[in-house]
């Protein structure tokens, strides 16, 4: 082949690579065509915005704002009746009506950029939608020199499935400052998802200023130590806090998410999880303490008496407090993983019992729930709480976020309640993310994959729930817990690819769900993530799972073990093989690893390795050489365990390289 023709091949095939990055858009529109040609942003690009509309101004100046940092370019911005030729337009128009109050479509052409909305929410979208197609350097906040701003032309028409698309990030466990807060709500807005719920308090801190109860923060927001990072049965002996947000910054943060059209459910956790509260103010408690910020994760016994007055009239205090800060319809007030240890011996909590003709503790659960209720309503707010409310009865207008499956969430839509679907098999993004705990950052425990994400679906079957009642599911929401999650990059480590996932489980439509499109997809958009210096976790492919152990088989004696692994060989390479320890308290020695092809001992890995509550050399490489097809190829261990009798663990296989 000629030079020449190699040249314009390679051009070619940059060209096609670099449109199919460019297409990337997450979460999947509801439609996108590709069309003929593409459109440039230069120095001398206006941003126009609808004549006269408030909404549209407010969007052109965030889209300036978007591109300015990485082009350097002025991005000014002017008022129009139209979209002048090589602008880029932002119109708000009731001729988008058909689209909702969150959609938008985006046209663009070699002439010009169009982003109509009904809403300056719809618009904000569809500015997203444009960061996502513009080169990755977009994200970067320096100059990028000798980029060439290009957007591939398209039509896209777009909205949303679902009207609550959240996260939670607990600050209570650990704590993220302010700037880290802005950053999580940039990324929730750069995939179009709109809440955040912020878990407040919990039983080792109390997270928010409250003016009139100073010990909150004075007391609660500081514990003793933290469990020891590698054994959290241990103390770390190292205080932690005070560390609280100041109702400055609350308000700050409110007004940062409400230009990202983020709505920031606040978490005020009654009763239970309030240990970091009773620890302030020990009155508030069944025996009266003294108590201590919790220093140990888990389900705490001491939790608000239910039979003091003084706790409705703190806890309608401390709300009211938390209702001039945040404007959510929605406040969150826990409800979940309340023993009933202490109201069960508490004269005052018997008495309560009594006095309203309630059968038993779970009933006044409900009691107090349903008092909270009535206070948040009377304010004009909605109530939400975790599905333990639905116990002993659930309050008249309730909202349920269904995280021990979805059947507390189930029944609440089923008897017309509102539902955030937010099950731990699907949603619970401090869970492991790799099957090899070994190769990741200590988490709580679990197992959820991306494609495990991505593959929820939050409307039950209709044999579970009614058709009719479908409304009901608002959406879903992914939670980050952070026991186990020190500081922001894991969180975002924890958070991204999965939220994007969810991004798509809450955004697009159902048809046409792809797992295999959407991995194209997220592949070609991680440069996006690079230049904005997200610290996601990488896309490595999951390892086969080729085999299983468990104590007792083997015995303590050494034994020869096989596994049949020619279907997960496709070829000569390299392979990795761990034997991974995935429960119980026993452990598993490895000391000899080899591929038998047909009979013949191609590779050999003879060093001694352990897996149990210590992973030592766990992981064994071998190489293959070339094979007949149809080959019988075994993977072959020496193997033993410890002699216990509850452990178990798997034998993975990934390609290496
Ligand atoms: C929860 O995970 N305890 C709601
Ligand atoms: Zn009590």
């Amino acid at each position: 082949m000629q030079l020449r023709m190699v040249r314009i091949l390679v051009v070619l095939m940059i060209v096609s690579n670099s449109v199919l990055a460019a297409v990337s858009v997450l979460p999947r529109p509801e439609s996108l065509q590709v069309e003929k040609g593409s459109f440039t942003i230069t120095a001398g690009t206006l941003i126009v915005h609808e004549e006269g509309s408030e909404s549209a101004r407010r969007a052109a100046e965030y889209l300036a704002s978007a591109l300015r940092p990485a082009t350097g370019y002025p991005c000014d911005i002017k008022a129009a009746a139209g979209a002048p030729a090589g602008a880029i337009a932002l119109l708000v128009q009731d001729a988008a009506d058909d689209l909702g109050a969150e959609g938008y479509t985006l046209d663009a052409s070699p002439d010009t950029i169009v982003i109509m909305a009904r809403t300056e929410k719809g618009l904000f979208y569809g500015i997203q939608t444009l960061r996502q197609l513009l080169p990755a350097e977009i994200m970067g906040g320096q100059v990028a020199e000798g980029v060439k701003w290009t957007i591939p032309a398209v039509t896209i028409k777009d909205r949303p499935r679902f009207t609550w698309r959240g996260t939670l990030l607990d600050v209570g466990r650990h704590f993220f400052p302010v700037d880290d807060v802005k950053k999580h709500i940039d990324l929730l807005a750069l995939y179009k998802m709109n809440v955040l719920h912020l878990h407040l308090t919990e039983d080792q801190g109390w997270r928010i200023e409250i003016k009139k109860y100073p010990r909150l923060t004075e007391v609660g927001s500081l514990r003793a130590e933290s469990p020891r990072r590698g054994n959290r049965t241990e103390g770390d002996g190292t205080p932690y806090g005070p560390f609280f947000y100041t109702q400055e910054e609350i308000g700050e943060l409110v007004a940062y998410a409400a230009a990202r059209h983020v709505t920031i459910v606040p978490e005020i956790e009654l009763p239970g999880h309030s240990r970091a509260a009773l620890a302030a103010y020990p009155e508030l408690g069944c025996t009266g303490g003294p108590y201590e910020v919790r220093t140990r994760w888990g389900v705490e016994a001491d939790i608000y008496c239910a039979g003091r007055e003084e706790v409705f009239a703190f806890l309608e205090d401390v709300l009211t407090e938390v209702l001039d800060l945040f404007p959510s319809e929605f406040i969150h007030i826990g409800g979940d993983e309340a023993p009933k240890k202490r109201w069960d011996a508490c004269p005052r909590c018997r008495a309560r019992i009594e006095a309203e003709g309630l059968h038993d503790s779970h009933e006044l659960q409900s009691y107090f729930i349903r008092r909270v209720e009535k206070f948040l309503n009377s304010k004009g707010r909605r109530l939400i709480g975790w599905d333990e409310i639905l116990e002993g009865g659930l309050a008249p207008n309730a909202s349920v976020m269904s995280w021990r499956g979805t059947k507390g969430g189930i029944a609440a839509a089923q008897a017309g309640h509102d539902v955030v679907m937010s099950p731990t098999s699907h949603c619970y993004f401090d869970y492991y993310q790799g099957r090899d705990r070994a190769r990741e950052p200590e988490a709580i425990g679990g197992y959820l994959p991306l494609k495990k994400v991505y593959a929820y679906e939050p409307v039950p079957d209709p044999e579970q729930l009614d058709p009719s009642r479908a409304t009901h599911i608002l959406g879903a929401q992914g939670n980050i817990w952070t026991e186990y999650i020190h500081d922001y990059a894991q969180v975002q480590y924890m958070a991204v690819p999965r939220m994007i996932a969810l991004s798509e489980v809450v955004w697009s439509p159902r048809e046409g769900k792809d797992y295999g499109d959407f991995v194209a997809r997220l592949k070609a958009h991680l440069a996006h993530l690079d230049e904005a210096e997200v610290h996601y976790r990488a896309l490595d492919p999951e390892p086969a799972v080729v085999g299983s152990w468990k104590s007792g088989e083997p015995t303590e004696t050494w034994a020869v073990r096989e596994w049949e692994i020619g279907r997960h060989v496709t070829g000569a390479g390299k392979i990795k093989v761990t034997f991974l320890y995935t429960g119980g308290g026993c452990r598993l020695d490895v000391r000899s690893v080899e591929i038998v092809v047909d009979g013949r001992i191609v590779a050999k890995d003879a060093h001694w390795g352990t897996t149990g509550a210590r992973h030592e050399k766990n992981t064994y490489s071998l190489e293959i050489g070339e094979f007949p097809a149809g080959a019988t190829i075994t993977l072959r261990a020496q193997i033993r365990s410890d002699g216990g009798t509850d452990s178990n663990g798997e034998i993975l296989l990934s390609k290496e390289g």
